[in-house]
């Protein structure tokens, strides 16, 4: 039992230090290093920032949406954010949607909560076409589907660099090749596909300072519009991380009354026998 307890004891700073645990994905000189950042969703107790993901959604209606689908969400999910039932109605009013009417005719008609974000392209060959030969990625899972994604998509967006202006030097130092060329409709980005011909990205930078005007009056600077649309990003793969954070404290705050208390009944039922 007392090892049980003490088992209980070593798992606490577990708990307290997950950030530690999280992979560094620039190590072994494979590209600069990720911008440090922090979020509110991080370690054991962490939660979304509800008003920065709100924002987030803004950036991504406003600014991301043209390019990239979001398919996994419907308008209602937003409420989870906070957002009224009034204010996801009118949100989803504001979408024209393809849809057919009962006589099988293709119509067109106002959104509703139900509806699954609005795609910006009909299919990917489309996407692709539209863009220079790369779709853009739906975002629903971007933060998953990519190692330490919320700090990749918050330093990506931060990573463009002008490639005109860089000095062989700086050329040098990001490991380019001698023929190194970047094609019409690409941009030079820090954090994309390192190596000698790497750091290609068919995005266009799509923030930059003042970009989006926040509805709420929050400095619209480039950091802070990353740092929200990733909030934002991060919830939607994984809108139940917060219950599931809960579920784990408890179970382990439960198992460790339940050591205590196993402890307590060992001693007394031991108590004559010693
Ligand atoms: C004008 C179109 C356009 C807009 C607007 C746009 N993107 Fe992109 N995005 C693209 C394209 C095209 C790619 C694919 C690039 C490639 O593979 O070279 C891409 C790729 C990405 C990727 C994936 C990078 C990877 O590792 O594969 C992320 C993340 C991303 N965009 C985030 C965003 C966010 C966040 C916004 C809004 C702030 C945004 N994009 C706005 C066109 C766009």
């Amino acid at each position: 039992m007392r090892k049980l307890i003490a088992t209980g004891a070593f798992l606490l700073p577990l708990l307290a230090a997950p950030a530690a645990i999280a992979p560094a994905l620039a190590e072994g000189g494979h590209g600069p290093a990720l911008l440090p950042a922090k979020f509110s969703f991080e370690g054991p107790f962490g939660t979304y920032d509800r008003a920065a993901a709100q924002r987030g959604f803004q950036i991504y209606k406003d600014v991301c949406a043209a390019c990239h689908s979001m398919s996994l969400l419907s308008y209602r999910n937003l409420m989870d954010l906070g957002l009224s039932e009034a204010a996801v109605k009118g949100i989803a009013a504001d979408v024209t949607v393809q849809d057919v009417n009962d006589k099988g005719e293709q119509i067109e008609r106002p959104g509703k909560p139900s509806d699954h974000f609005r795609k910006p392209f009909p299919n990917e060959a489309a996407a692709a076409a539209a863009n220079g030969g790369a779709a853009p990625p739906d975002l629903s899972l971007i933060v998953k589907a990519r190692p330490d994604g919320a700090r990749y998509v918050f330093s990506l967006l931060q990573g463009y660099v002008e490639f005109d202006k860089l000095s062989d030097q700086e050329k040098a130092a990001f490991g380019l090749a001698k023929d190194y060329k970047l094609e019409d409709g690409k941009h030079f980005n820090k954090y994309f596909h390192p190596g000698e011909q790497g750091y290609k990205i068919g995005m266009a930078p799509p923030l930059a300072d003042g970009a989006v005007t926040y509805i709420d009056g929050t400095k619209n600077d480039l950091p802070t519009m990353a740092r929200d649309v990733v909030t934002f990003l991060a919830w939607a793969a994984e809108p139940k991380m917060e219950d599931r954070k809960r579920t784990g404290v408890r179970v382990i705050l439960f198992m460790l009354i339940f050591a205590g208390l196993m402890y307590a009944v060992k001693r007394k039922v031991w108590a004559d026998a010693h």
